[in-house]
């Protein structure tokens, strides 16, 4: 395979639907913090497959139980048991102190489940009619027609409707808005705990725990789509965990597969028991050689030297982004944020121009929810990585924004 990025580029325009925005580049392989493209291009990525892939690329461990797991069996059906299945529910479990594990492919798919999963437990104690779920204004929850209507962005829905009924947006961070959103339909309430797509918004300290504590009070289901935040990202294996919570149902994807298509639910067995044999399903989720893979990156990832590397890295990378921040003005720089190794710049001015500067520069990052620089690399992220970064971004910006 040794095609141009402009011979892929003609091909995917007659071929591929246009409904994916991408930029003009094809990858062709990867290594480590590295990527590069069909001309010969390299970058270091502090994209890592947007929070997806955080033991970077072609790691000698996923390698390596890819090729055995393909050669001993990739998927059975979901009328078997398997050991890697069996052993990641363990897992994830154990770690996040919820009882029990679904597994299918996606992020969507994981809050797909969750929403049934919510509705259903709620339907068996208190019959229908209370489905009602809150999410927060600015969410992303997923691209199927239930995630769209549980994500806090009209962009997504348009041209789409009529949505699924039964969703209501409150502002994040504003406990007494959902206080007042709750009525005798609702049933759960559903949130991200840091907004990633909506521009790496992390909430004051007290907000999950009052959230959790109102659910407590109203008997409503807490989910946390944990999609981008879980497994390490934020510097806890989840991040609920920093706050001493315990949500009724969290949702898993992106890191737990490493690329290869993977999600989770998890949740306590008192609403697990709920999804009772038969009422919910996929024929691929929890594929010997995804369950193998998503084992071997969970297992990596909450070793302790791995978290303290996330949690060093990202305290250094957000300084230094302090740094840029300060040395740019508030002219041109509003804030930066994010927890572990997800963080943000957020500009005065629109990012994506940023993003298109610097990789020609040979830097991969993300703009998203307009004027924010989402940075979320791969976890093995080093200082030295960082170091490398940061003159590149403040000529990038400056080169944009003279
Ligand atoms: C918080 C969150 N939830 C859900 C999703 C959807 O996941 P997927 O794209 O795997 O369906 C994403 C994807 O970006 C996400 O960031």
């Amino acid at each position: 395979m040794s095609l141009s990025t402009r011979e892929i580029i003609e091909i995917a325009q007659k071929h591929l639907m246009g409904n994916i925005i991408r930029f003009d580049m094809a990858i062709t392989h990867g290594q480590g913090m590295k990527l590069w493209d069909a001309d010969g291009n390299e970058y270091i990525d502090f994209l890592g497959g947007v929070a997806t892939c955080a033991l970077g690329y072609a790691p000698e461990i996923i390698v390596k139980t890819i090729a055995e797991q393909a050669a001993r069996v990739i998927h059975i059906s979901n009328y078997f048991y398997s050991e890697p299945m069996v052993r990641l529910a363990a897992l994830l479990t154990s770690s996040s102190g919820l009882g029990k594990a679904f597994f299918c492919n996606s992020g969507a798919e994981a809050n797909e489940a969750a929403i049934k999963l919510a509705r259903k437990y709620s339907h068996d104690l208190h019959g229908p009619g209370r489905f009602g779920i809150i999410t927060i204004q600015g969410s992303f929850h997923g691209r199927t027609m239930a995630t769209i209507s549980a994500t806090g962005q009209d962009k997504v829905k348009e041209g789409f409707e009529p949505l699924l009924p039964g969703f209501t947006h409150v502002p994040y961070g504003d406990v007494s808005a959902l206080e007042k959103a709750v009525t005798a339909e609702t049933c759960a309430i559903m949130m991200e705990p840091v907004l990633g797509e909506g521009g790496v918004i992390v909430p004051p300290p007290d907000y999950l725990p009052a959230v959790a504590d109102l659910c407590q009070k109203k008997g409503l289901l807490l989910v946390l789509d944990e999609i981008q935040t879980g497994l390490g990202r934020t510097g806890q294996p989840y991040a609920f965990q920093h706050y001493g919570i315990k949500p009724h149902i969290v949702t898993l994807a992106k890191a737990l597969g490493g690329g290869v298509a993977t999600g989770a639910m998890l949740a306590v067995d008192e609403v697990a028991s709920h999804l009772t044999p038969g009422s919910h399903s996929t024929t691929v989720g929890g594929a010997p050689l995804a369950m193998a893979v998503g084992l071997a990156m969970v297992e990596t990832i909450l070793q302790g030297d791995f978290l303290r590397n996330i949690n060093e890295t990202g305290l250094y990378f957000r300084q230094r982004l302090e740094g840029l921040a300060a040395d740019l003005g508030s002219g041109l720089a509003k804030s930066v944020r994010g927890q572990g190794l997800l963080l943000a710049l957020e500009l005065t001015q629109p990012s994506l121009p940023v993003v298109v500067e610097l990789m020609k520069l040979g830097f991969l990052a993300n703009s998203t929810a307009g004027t924010v620089l989402r940075f979320a690399p791969p976890l093995i992220v080093t200082k030295a990585e960082v170091d490398l970064l940061m003159p590149a971004l403040q000529k990038a910006i400056e080169t944009v924004y003279p």
